[in-house]
């Protein structure tokens, strides 16, 4: 596991909204060698879907360096960046984002589409990895007639369909209930170790979080400097409403109220 597959050098990121700037990452510094299964963790706003989409190149930096697989994505063109979304990073979404007129097995081949793969070979490609999410026998089903654990197993299925360097998971199971939630999770796991898919999950959620190999922390846009294992309870944070001190497994803010959960 030493190969590294993403690495992030300083990224910062302010978003203007009217006249003011709001500083959503500041100086992120992170490393993925393959096979790794990171996730980070940290309240509502804490900057984890920017970073993501980020990440993912679904968003640029502000200033900073993002490498994969030994290429400065910040420094690709527009244009290009279509080839490195399709072929690099798989990403999984909170709200699944799978298109409802299409059926489960046609939503995985979907990115295939103009890679120069035959039907045959796109049809054979989603069958196994619906195979492998466990959802052979759900091939023909559109997204409404399937659970939303299953759909997020088509999610999953559909990031890995042109081989993904790194699978980037945004709140997975968000929209998940408690069972559902750690069978996805378990899922994620199942990919890490049986077939090596490396792994970013951003995530709130304690429980889902300790499910990766590292855990780490972001709060107001910064990582935080430890990595902890089963320590979560102790970790202070600030409520990005009040400000004032809150821990990481709250949901909502004790002090604000501000809900703190996505
Ligand atoms: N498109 C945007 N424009 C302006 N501000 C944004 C935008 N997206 C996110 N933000 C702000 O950036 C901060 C981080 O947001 P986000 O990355 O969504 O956090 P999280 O996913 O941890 O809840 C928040 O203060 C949020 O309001
Ligand atoms: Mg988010």
């Amino acid at each position: 596991m030493n190969e590294t597959v993403l690495e992030t050098e300083k990224l910062d990121k302010v978003y203007k909204l009217g006249g003011r700037s709001i500083r959503a990452l500041s100086d992120v510094n992170l490393q993925v060698k393959k096979g790794d299964f990171v996730s980070i963790m940290g309240p509502s706003g804490s900057g984890k879907t920017t970073l993501l989409n980020i990440l993912g190149c679904l968003d640029k930096p502000t200033s900073g360096r993002i490498i994969l697989d030994d290429v400065d994505v910040t420094t690709v063109p527009e244009k290009e960046l279509y080839k490195i979304r399709r072929y690099k990073i798989g990403f999984v979404f909170q709200t699944f984002n799978l298109l409802p007129y299409l059926s489960a097995i046609e939503n995985v081949e979907l990115p295939m589409e103009g890679t120069g793969k035959s039907k045959e070979e796109k049809l054979k490609r989603a069958r196994e990895l619906l195979k492998l999410v466990g959802l052979a026998e759900r091939e023909n089903h559109k997204p409404l007639r399937l659970s939303a654990g299953e759909q997020q197993r088509v999610a999953i299925a559909r990031a890995l369909a042109n081989g993904p360097s790194i699978l980037l998971a945004d709140e997975p199971t968000g929209n998940l209930d408690a069972k559902t939630k750690y069978e996805i999770v378990r899922l994620l796991g199942k990919l890490n170790t049986e077939h090596g898919t490396t792994i970013v999950m951003v995530t709130h959620d304690n429980a889902i979080a300790s499910h990766a190999r590292r855990v780490l922390f972001i709060n107001d846009g910064k990582m935080l400097s430890k990595e902890k294992m089963g320590l979560f309870a102790k970790e202070k944070l600030t409520c990005p409403a009040c400000g004032r001190e809150i821990q990481i497994t709250h949901v909502f803010c004790p002090h604000c109220g501000r809900k703190l959960s996505n």
